[in-house]
């Protein structure tokens, strides 16, 4: 009779894992056989010894013996025994993995793709899953109306049984129709709803540009400092990514650097320095773009939230030539969980970008797409905008002046929309204040990371959209703490 063995230990491993007791005797024994810890006809215990070694009733040994036979793992014989049915090919053990471990080599198989290993070694995009203070990119979520949200959802399901289907790869016809007219209205774009492709995120937006526009080796242009979901996914992709300089009127195109492919830009309000990409400079962009027959990626991520004056209109809508692709979401103008953002390409792009797409998930989510056209076409969102830029100019105004005692130290940059804010400090400061502020429970985004060429800028992104007055003074007066100055009452 086998001693108690691994296999009794996987089964204590597998406790609190969700199982029934029944299920956790089943799982540690295939997985014994699995590891060839028992093997063909070795015969088990009996029940009646087993359920008492593991503290189990004797119904439930019968019942997961019974089980491993209906399955093939054992053979039972009455009066003799049970015993193992099957030589299966040998692997190790798996222990548990602890959460926050690595994730596993891979030991087995032929290994990553070199296409795959880049993408693992990118690191992946990760974004705040609370918008705690200074956390950037959030809206403000408990300001969502969440009850004419509920209305409007409520109405669809009831009347549209279609939304349940399978549903157009390019995105809901309504969603399309209504986000080419809110664009070409309020940002100045010239598109059709034929143009439009909805997608979940702006982040796959830029994953299927760079599996479709890029070769191996290709070369892009983007802002320095700038975004790193947009660098990780063309790096992906095996481009060469060319850092180029941004001053006040935005990105400054170079000559020597390596002829673009493709050109990736945040022309309305630059991440994360906030200035606006100058008219000259728009219209050079446009040229080069023509003369070295390059693609202009214009991510228009939130400019619906501007301060001071309305931004200007999108690049898109000067382009005559085709070469601008502009991607939006309704991540930060409605809620990040809603998952859709949109593509508006030249008609030439839309076929394979939808075939490409629909080899990614197919499509988004029907119910959201009708939902939040209903929510565009009734008037809502241009009133919640209208809400929400007056909520969030009030708390860009409160945190520039919880962070005025700090200007010799910590310095705003201009900031005429979005919801974060560019602060610098002094070189080689930001690895250590941004400790200290986290042991005060304050999150303090680096922009440093965002730079990758040479000359990094010391300073923090601060988010202030999702975080009332109060949450703003609050986290200012704990970096006010550590730099020594008394705060004064909120
Ligand atoms: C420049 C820029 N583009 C795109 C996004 C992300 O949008 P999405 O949530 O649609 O991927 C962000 C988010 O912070 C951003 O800062």
């Amino acid at each position: 009779m086998p001693k108690p063995r691994l296999w009794l230990q996987l089964f204590e491993r597998q406790a609190g894992q969700g199982l029934g007791r029944r299920e956790q005797l089943c799982a540690s024994l295939r997985e014994a056989m699995r590891a060839g810890e028992l093997s063909l006809d070795e015969r088990l215990p009996a029940s009646r010894v087993l359920a008492a070694d593991l503290g189990l009733s004797r119904v439930t040994v019968e019942a997961a013996y019974g089980q491993l036979e209906a399955e093939g793992y054992l053979k039972r014989a009455v009066g003799r025994g049970s015993f193992v049915a099957i030589s299966l090919p040998r692997h190790s053990a798996r222990k548990p993995r602890s959460p926050g471990s690595p994730s596993p080599q891979l030991h087995q198989g032929p290994g990553l793709s070199r296409r795959g290993q880049r993408i693992a070694d990118g690191g992946g995009c990760v974004d705040p899953r609370r918008p705690l203070a200074f956390a950037a990119g959030s809206p403000d979520l408990r300001a969502f109306p969440l009850e004419l949200w509920r209305q409007l959802s409520n109405k669809r399901l009831r009347t549209d049984t279609s939304l349940l289907g399978y549903g157009d790869p390019q995105g809901h016809e309504d969603l399309r129709s209504a986000i080419a007219e809110y664009l070409n209205q309020s940002r100045g774009l010239r598109c059709r709803a034929e143009q439009v492709l909805v997608l979940t995120s702006s982040q796959q937006a830029l994953q299927l540009l760079g599996a479709m526009l890029l070769d191996e080796g290709d070369s892009v242009w983007m802002e320095e400092p700038g975004y790193a979901g947009a660098y990780t996914a063309f790096a992906a992709c095996g481009a060469q990514m060319q850092p180029v300089p941004v001053d006040s009127e935005g990105m400054q195109p170079q000559p020597e650097l390596p002829r673009p492919r493709l050109i990736y830009l945040t022309p309305s309000h630059q991440y994360p320095c906030g200035m606006s990409l100058s008219l000259p400079r728009r219209l050079a962009l446009l040229q080069l773009a023509q003369r070295e027959s390059a693609w202009i990626v214009e991510d228009d991520y939130d400019s619906e939230f501007h301060y001071e004056g309305r931004p200007a209109p999108a690049l898109q809508g000067l382009d005559e030539q085709g070469r601008v692709l502009y991607i939006g979401t309704f991540s930060k103008a409605l809620f990040p969980s809603l998952r859709l953002a949109y593509l508006v390409l030249p008609e030439a792009l839309v076929a394979p970008l939808v075939s490409a797409r629909t080899l990614h998930d197919g499509h988004s989510a029907q119910l959201p797409q009708a939902v939040t056209a209903d929510f565009i076409r009734q008037g809502h969102f241009a009133a919640h905008l209208r809400l929400m830029r007056q909520l969030y100019g009030e708390r860009r105004n409160v945190l520039l002046e919880a962070l005025q005692p700090l200007q010799s130290w910590l310095c705003p940059r201009p900031s005429p929309g979005g919801l974060q804010l560019a602060a610098t400090l002094p070189p080689g400061q930001e690895a250590h204040w941004s400790r200290a502020a986290a042991a005060q429970g304050v999150l303090t985004p680096g922009l440093s990371a965002l730079y990758r060429g040479s000359s990094a800028q010391d300073g923090w992104l601060l988010g202030f959209a999702a975080l009332t007055p109060a949450e703003i003074r609050a986290a200012a007066h704990s970096l006010q703490r550590l730099q020594g100055v008394k705060p004064r009452p909120a």
